[in-house]
């Protein structure tokens, strides 16, 4: 009999570096700390007003207390299927759509789905701090690609040649992306979905940063460009970043049909249909114009080049400027090792601790997202707190010398 009180698979997990920091920023600001955090990845805009009004109609709405079909509401898939069309130029029927809670979920969905022990999983770095956990869970293997500033942190094919073996299934790709800010340029998209297909890999694409690009960077859908990938893609996507709406818990996977009907049966017994107040409001935003998506997105173009200008004016730091999501990533190794008050911080994970301490300013590590030397810093908080959490971090490198 086994005394392990807790499975070794679940063991095995981390808790999301994300999330911790985001907690710790919250819980010392409860506590009274006049603490700025630059680590949550969620709009500071309130989900735009059409989209609740939907949500409280929903509400009131008996059919919504009840259970309804586990892969979703089918009017919300179908809009699902309506909104890639318009947004994507890609053209998918609602039995492609699976409904999820979160993109998260659509995440852990598409691993379970797709990958037997032993399947490699290409993961260029920096990555997002979730994809390894569900490929690890079901004893697949991710397949670490570092790319770094020379590129703009985006992979290229001669490294994902060189990565493939015959075990490799299926690729993450993300443009926007999470963590690094980089947009991947449509010839690049093609080229690699073109590779894809020769080589029978999968692509899981994250596109729930599609609408968030800036200046001439612009959002191209792997499956538009590529059309022969559609029987081996998976399309990820979300209302969290587009609509302001991470509490509300929406998502979707799009991909063939044989595998969307099979991670609904996963669906159907794991969680069964997603909130119905949810999916509403969720329908009411893909439906909807995308006026206010606009206007957050003006706000975040602004935000970003500035948090962009103050971190290049601090001695030792360099950063690309952000081409699309809500993520800064500067490189801090040029500060590693100065005396903070005494500390002198030799990884980002020991300077974000120091700069939470005494600068009283969260950022994320690179350490979460397989990219040592640099930090993540959210832009997606008011203009106020921007300049003066992102000042408090040049005073504190300055004290250091
Ligand atoms: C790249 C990427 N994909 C998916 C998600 C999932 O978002 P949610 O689960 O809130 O819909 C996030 C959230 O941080 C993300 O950054």
């Amino acid at each position: 009999m086994s005394t392990n009180r807790i499975s070794a698979r679940v063991a095995a997990i981390a808790e999301s570096a994300t999330l911790a920091v985001d907690a710790k920023a919250k819980a010392l600001k409860a506590a009274g700390e006049p603490v700025i955090g630059f680590g949550a990845g969620e709009p500071d805009f309130p989900t735009p007003e059409p989209i609740v009004q939907a949500a409280i109609a929903a509400a009131s709405d008996p059919k919504n207390h009840r259970y309804t079909p586990a892969g979703g509401l089918p009017e919300l898939k179908e809009a699902v299927a309506a909104k890639t069309l318009r947004d994507s130029d890609y053209e998918v029927g609602a039995g492609q759509v699976l409904i999820t809670n979160g993109g998260k979920h659509a995440v852990f969905n598409t691993m379970l789905t797709l990958l037997d022990p032993g399947d490699e999983v290409l993961l260029p770095a920096p990555y997002w701090t979730t994809y390894p956990e569900p490929i690890r869970l079901v004893d697949g293997v991710p397949v670490v690609i570092p790319t770094d500033e020379t590129t703009g942190f985006r992979v290229t094919v001669d490294q994902l040649e060189a990565a493939r073996t015959p075990r490799t299934k299926a690729l993450v790709f993300v443009s926007p992306s999470n963590p690094t800010g980089a947009v991947y340029p449509e010839d690049e998209v093609r080229a690699i979905g073109e590779w894809a297909v020769a080589n029978g890999v999968w692509v899981i694409t994250d596109e729930i940063y599609e609408h968030l690009t800036y200046g001439d960077n612009l959002f191209s859908s792997m499956p538009a460009l590529v059309p022969e990938l559609r029987d081996t893609c998976v399309v990820l996507n979300g209302v969290a970043k587009t609509y302001a709406m991470t509490g509300w818990r929406v998502g979707w996977m799009i991909g063939p049909t044989d595998l969307i009907k099979a991670a609904t049966n996963l669906q159907s017994h794991a969680t069964s249909n997603v909130a119905n107040v949810s999916q509403r409001a969720a329908l009411a935003a893909v439906s909807g114009d995308l006026a206010a998506v606009e206007m957050m997105r003006e706000a975040f173009d602004r935000r970003g080049k500035l948090m962009h200008k103050l971190l290049v004016g601090i001695d030792g730091v360099s950063c690309i400027e952000p081409q699309g999501a809500f993520y800064a990533f500067p490189n801090f190794t040029g500060v590693l090792g100065r005396d903070f008050g005494g500390v002198r911080p030799q990884t980002t994970l020991e300077l974000a601790a120091v700069l939470l301490d005494q600068a009283k300013v969260a950022i994320v590590p690179g350490e979460a997202f397989d990219a040592p030397g640099y930090a993540r810093l959210s832009f997606a908080l008011g203009d106020d707190d921007l300049g003066e959490g992102i000042q408090r971090i040049a005073d504190a490198v300055a004290a250091a010398g």
